[in-house]
């Protein structure tokens, strides 16, 4: 099986310096990218290779990069690795961060020459201190070797690279929250369109993507577009990072081809449940996905499959909730989690998650009445795609909404008994 985003990546051992990168195959598709290709080849066989976001979303890697307008001489703009990695139970950026650090900045090269920005950031969650140390290092290297800064190798390109450490808000990771905060301002969302290929940072045209996403640019244009599209076992191409955690005998994160079900991740690489405890459903990826339920673990983890069993691929990142726990209580801890990190800005999000998150810990606490269940569907809608500035209240709402779907005798246990009886 080929892993090539975590090839170099051993347990518990240093990253690999330049040399060693290079050694094994490092900076060999920048070379190429640079010396060999246009900026339109390179987006062109991302595009063809069919790669989407890795963040959570999902969407097509080059036909983002080709909403950029063409470049004025003169004029700056910006490829920016969104490594804010902040999703709960999601830790596979940092694994690519601190295990292959020089990867990323391949990555983030070739994806500044593809669309034509002048200077590079990465943006990193503040607490990923050990990732921040390694990429420092690593972009010293890289400038000493000649492969940052002016005229790269002689091809005529130039770019700065420089990194950011967030302040440590989740909404930080929100593309647009990203911008403002790299602008010194305060971490809030702004309306899209325009979208920040158009318009980003200080208003000039500006690329987001995920670092899972960036790194698997060297590897597409070392390899090509067919190979790529290779490794997957469905429709979509490539790998993923899958993670598990939550009760499961060894949680962790493994690189898999993607399309791999979920039944697979969770028993052959996960080592299945702990002892004593059954799975009673899970988050496929992240806390801002819906709810599968323990009937569904035949899903192939790719976009159109996960979509289709009724939640979203997310991170990749999954988080299992046994039989042992009460869900009302999950769902009440990840709203809490949510109301906290709510930026405020807009109404329905600042004032409606911590009513949510009231009304789940009145149940949990045997306050709970029949209206509650009412008004927390209510919410659902009032709090749903299209309510509010960002994505952040209706990704709220995937847990809740699939909870009280996958749930409700659980919900209605709580207020005919005034008790909590898992705790
Ligand atoms: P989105 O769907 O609005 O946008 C995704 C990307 O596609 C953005 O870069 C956006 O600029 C671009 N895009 C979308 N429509 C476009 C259009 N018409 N024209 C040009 N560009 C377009 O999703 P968003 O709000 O960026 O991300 C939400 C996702 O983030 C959720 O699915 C969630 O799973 C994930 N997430 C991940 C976290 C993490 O730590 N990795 C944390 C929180 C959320």
């Amino acid at each position: 099986m080929q892993r090539p985003l975590t090839a170099n990546i051993r347990p518990n051992a240093p990253p690999p310096d330049c040399a060693a990168y290079e050694r094994a195959g490092g900076y060999q598709a920048m070379r190429r990218a640079l010396l060999q290709m246009t900026p339109a080849d390179v987006v062109g066989e991302v595009t063809k290779s069919g790669l989407r976001g890795r963040g959570g979303a999902g969407f097509g890697t080059g036909q983002k990069w080709s909403f950029v307008p063409k470049r004025k001489p003169g004029r700056r703009s910006y490829l920016i690795a969104n490594a804010d990695e902040m999703e709960p139970g999601t830790f596979k950026d940092r694994l690519l961060l601190e295990g292959d650090p020089h990867q990323m900045i391949e990555a983030v090269i070739v994806s500044a020459y593809a669309v034509g920005a002048t200077d590079g950031y990465i943006f990193v969650r503040g607490e990923y201190k050990l990732a921040i140390a390694r990429l420092t290092q690593a972009i010293g290297e890289a400038h000493a070797a000649g492969y940052l800064g002016e005229d790269i190798l002689g091809s005529g390109y130039s770019l700065n690279l420089h990194i950011h450490a967030s302040a440590g808000r989740y909404i930080c990771g929100e593309e647009t929250a990203l911008l403002t905060a790299l602008e010194g301002r305060r971490a809030q969302p702004r309306n899209k369109p325009p979208f920040p290929q158009v318009s980003g940072l200080w208003g000039a045209p500006s690329v987001v993507n995920n670092v899972e996403t960036l790194c698997n640019i060297p590897h597409i244009i070392a390899n090509g577009a067919d190979w790529f599209k290779s490794l997957g076992r469905g429709a979509d191409g490539g790998t993923k990072l899958y993670g598990i955690s939550g009760r499961v005998k060894r949680p962790g994160t493994w690189e898999l081809p993607i399309g791999t079900p979920m039944r697979e991740i969770l028993e052959e690489h996960a080592g299945g449940m702990q002892d004593g405890y059954q799975l009673r459903a899970l988050l496929p990826g992240g806390a801002s996905t819906a709810f599968l339920g323990a009937d569904q673990l035949d899903t192939a983890m790719d976009y159109g499959s996960v979509e289709k069993a009724g939640s979203r691929l997310g991170t990749g990142s999954a988080i299992v909730l046994d039989d042992r726990s009460c869900p009302v209580g999950m769902i009440c801890n990840l709203e809490h989690f949510f109301a906290q990190e709510s930026c405020g800005w807009c109404t329905p999000c600042r004032d409606g998650l911590p009513w949510v998150e009231r009304m789940l810990r009145a149940l949990e606490d045997g306050d709970g009445e029949d209206e509650d269940l009412h008004q927390l569907q209510r919410h659902v809608g009032l709090l749903g795609p299209g309510r509010t500035f960002c994505a952040h209240a209706p990704g709220a709402m995937a847990p809740l909404e699939s909870g009280l779907r996958h749930f409700r005798d659980e919900f209605e246990r709580h207020v005919r008994e005034r008790h909590c009886s898992w705790r």
